[in-house]
């Protein structure tokens, strides 16, 4: 049976363009709230495979997705490289705030296997669980990203510390990015051994960066982890995801060799169809906020992208991950009106 998103990733257009989204598994959803809360935190969910690979699956479950998403989060590397990380209810993400060189210095070089270990067990279960024409997908966060967390300790508007820190301490900042990369190819690798069959690199706030900044914190540390994984994953499927990166895409296409680009819902359509999907597959850009409305503005959405993209190989998405007081009938109308039944 074909797995119609590997299918698009290998270059090849389907009549009608599979479907997954961005967060797919998530607070949207009431089966996803109950084992959430049967985890107590976000990051036991993360690290316990039999829950972990039950919110993976719940999305396919009911929606019939054409992939599933690994459940987990990009901060687990952080973790692994001996940060501490823990989740606020409601305010997201926190870690110890990395402040100079010294602290740089004193990062594990390499990522603790032991605790990466029960992601690739999630992997083991999810694969043996999904349908035939399920593609399973892996994902780490790009360097860049995952340091904008680890330099403030929380989620900002505009990435102004790690902005500064790469301004004032480059070579420490360079020396983060090196271990990042390393950890994130080591990662990677062990997903597609446990059985992810493409994987997506989440480069979220790509887009705060001049050009020349996005060029070394975002292209050279991207195109390093795609050598490193295929250098060991022989035709491994990298979807790169640089939200925001507007005129800098093409580069990063032509530079990392990803095999596909998620387009963020700000791009303009005309543009990435000539200069993108003219060279690599490409997914997404449907605003998540359009799927928050739901009625005539989400048809209207949908048909757009479906219009823009669908000629070509094209895989349907969001621009960026589902808001989580979404409704699910809108994610079925969506469905409706991207499979045409
Ligand atoms: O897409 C999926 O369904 C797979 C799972 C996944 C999660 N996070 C689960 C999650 C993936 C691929 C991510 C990636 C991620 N995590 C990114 C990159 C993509 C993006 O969305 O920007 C980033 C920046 C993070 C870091 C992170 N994790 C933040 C900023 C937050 C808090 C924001 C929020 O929505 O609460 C998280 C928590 C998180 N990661 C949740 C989920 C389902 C919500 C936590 C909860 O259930 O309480």
């Amino acid at each position: 049976m074909k797995k119609s998103v590997l299918e698009v990733l290998n270059g090849h257009r389907q009549t009608v363009p599979p479907v997954w989204m961005m967060r797919q598994a998530g607070r949207y959803l009431p089966e996803y709230r109950a084992v959430r809360e049967k985890a107590g935190s976000f990051l036991k969910l993360c690290f316990t495979p039999e829950l972990a690979a039950e919110v993976t699956l719940q999305p396919v479950r009911r929606f019939g997705f054409d992939a599933a998403i690994l459940f987990s989060d990009i901060l687990v590397i952080p973790h692994a490289l001996g940060r501490t990380v823990t989740f606020v209810e409601g305010e997201g993400p926190r870690l110890d705030p990395l402040k100079d060189a010294l602290a740089v210095g004193k990062l594990k070089k390499v990522a603790d296997g032991s605790v990466l270990a029960p992601i690739y067990e999630t992997v083991r279960l999810v694969k043996a669980a999904l349908p035939a024409n399920t593609t399973l997908i892996g994902f780490c966060g790009a360097p860049w990203t995952v340091a904008t967390y680890m330099v403030a300790g929380h989620g900002t508007t505009d990435q102004a510390p790690a902005r500064l820190f790469a301004y004032q301490q480059p070579e420490a900042f360079a020396q983060m990015i090196d271990i990042l990369v390393e950890a994130s190819v080591t990662y990677l690798v062990g997903q597609f051994e446990a059985g992810v069959e493409a994987v997506q690199i989440f480069d979220t706030w790509a887009g705060v960066l001049p050009a020349d900044e996005f060029e070394r914190w975002c292209i050279a540390p991207t195109q390093k982890i795609v050598a490193g994984v295929r250098a060991r994953v022989p035709g491994a499927k990298i979807i790169g995801f640089p939200r925001g990166a507007g005129f800098g895409l093409p580069v990063y296409v032509e530079r990392t060799g990803v095999d596909a680009v998620s387009l963020d819902w700000s791009i303009d359509r005309d543009f990435a169809r000539e200069k993108i999907q003219s060279r690599v597959p490409v997914q997404g850009n449907l605003d998540p906020l359009a799927l928050r409305a739901g009625g005539a503005a989400l048809d209207r959405a949908a048909d757009n992208v479906m219009h823009a993209f669908s000629p070509k190989p094209f895989i349907f998405n969001l621009g960026h991950g589902i808001l989580p007081d979404t409704p699910i009938a809108h994610v079925e109308q969506m469905l409706k009106r991207v499979r045409g039944n």
